[in-house]
């Protein structure tokens, strides 16, 4: 399905024009998008920024949100585990917000309002939890929307480097967001703060996390300048 998908995509940006077509997407990027099993979904129930707090998620994954007049939100929950002491599983909990551009080379390009922030639980680190500003510019060099015949609409984003991101399938056609602006004030200091709690990395399901690290690395390649993709398949 992918694949079909990929070469639709192909063919939609040979002529360096993206056309936002039903080939490219079949329906509008608006809305609520959430990967795996839908556990982590944008909006009130994953971040309290006022708080700088999170809601933890029964599980893995990652769900992005936008507005028709061009706002974005995301929220993340990942796990790696240490390759060397498979015991240290490091989770990360990340949130971010702004605006949004739907490039005519195809990329979307998300600027955030600067009031991102991320936790990160590692149980062997000498500091083992603790929250931090997250203000990072994300660039996603090409998207499509398919017809999943199980899962419905279903969004494919591909990072910077070409990397695909899990699918991510429609929530709603709505968008569950927080307010579209800065929610807390940002010092230029990182806020720390520690505590010794690893509670919600231990009870991690593990098949969520591992069908995440599954990932479908490889299927594609960018090469960047001439907006030309190769399948490696
Ligand atoms: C494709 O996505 C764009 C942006 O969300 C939207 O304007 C357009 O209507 C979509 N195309 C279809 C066929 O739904
Ligand atoms: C794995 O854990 C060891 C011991 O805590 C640490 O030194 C190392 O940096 C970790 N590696 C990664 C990739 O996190
Ligand atoms: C926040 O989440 C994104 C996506 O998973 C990831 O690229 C980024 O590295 C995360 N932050 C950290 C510190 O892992
Ligand atoms: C597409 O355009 C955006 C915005 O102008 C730019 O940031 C990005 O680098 C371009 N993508 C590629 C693959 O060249
Ligand atoms: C966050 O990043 C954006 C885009 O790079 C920048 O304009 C803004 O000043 C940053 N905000 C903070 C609080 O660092
Ligand atoms: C940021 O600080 C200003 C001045 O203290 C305050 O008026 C404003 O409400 C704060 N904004 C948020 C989002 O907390």
């Amino acid at each position: 399905m992918i694949f079909t998908s990929l070469l639709l995509l192909l063919a939609t940006s040979a002529h360096g024009q993206t056309l936002y077509d039903a080939a490219h997407n079949i329906t509008a990027i608006t809305g609520t998008w959430s990967s795996g099993s839908q556990n982590v979904i944008t909006g009130a129930g994953f971040a309290t920024p006022s708080q700088e707090a999170f809601t933890y998620p029964k599980t893995t994954g990652m769900s992005y949100s936008f507005t028709a007049d061009g706002y974005y939100e995301i929220a993340r929950y990942r796990m790696t585990s240490n390759g060397t002491v498979p015991t240290c599983i490091t989770g990360v909990m990340n949130w971010s917000h702004g605006t949004y551009v739907l490039a005519s080379n195809g990329s979307i390009v998300m600027t955030p309002f600067g009031d991102g922030y991320q936790q990160i639980q590692d149980p062997c680190a000498a500091i083992s939890n603790f929250i931090e500003n997250y203000n990072y510019t994300e660039l996603y060099v090409l998207w499509n929307i398919y017809q999943d015949p199980v899962k419905g609409y279903t969004l494919q984003l591909y990072q910077f480097d070409g990397t695909p991101l899990p699918p991510q399938y429609l929530v709603s056609t709505s968008p569950n967001m927080l307010p579209t602006q800065a929610l807390r004030n940002v010092s230029t200091t990182t806020t720390t703060t520690t505590t010794v709690q690893n509670a919600v990395v231990v009870n991690a399901n593990a098949g969520e996390r591992r069908w995440e690290a599954a990932s479908l690395t490889g299927l594609l390649t960018v090469i960047s300048g001439f907006g030309l993709v190769s399948l490696l398949l």
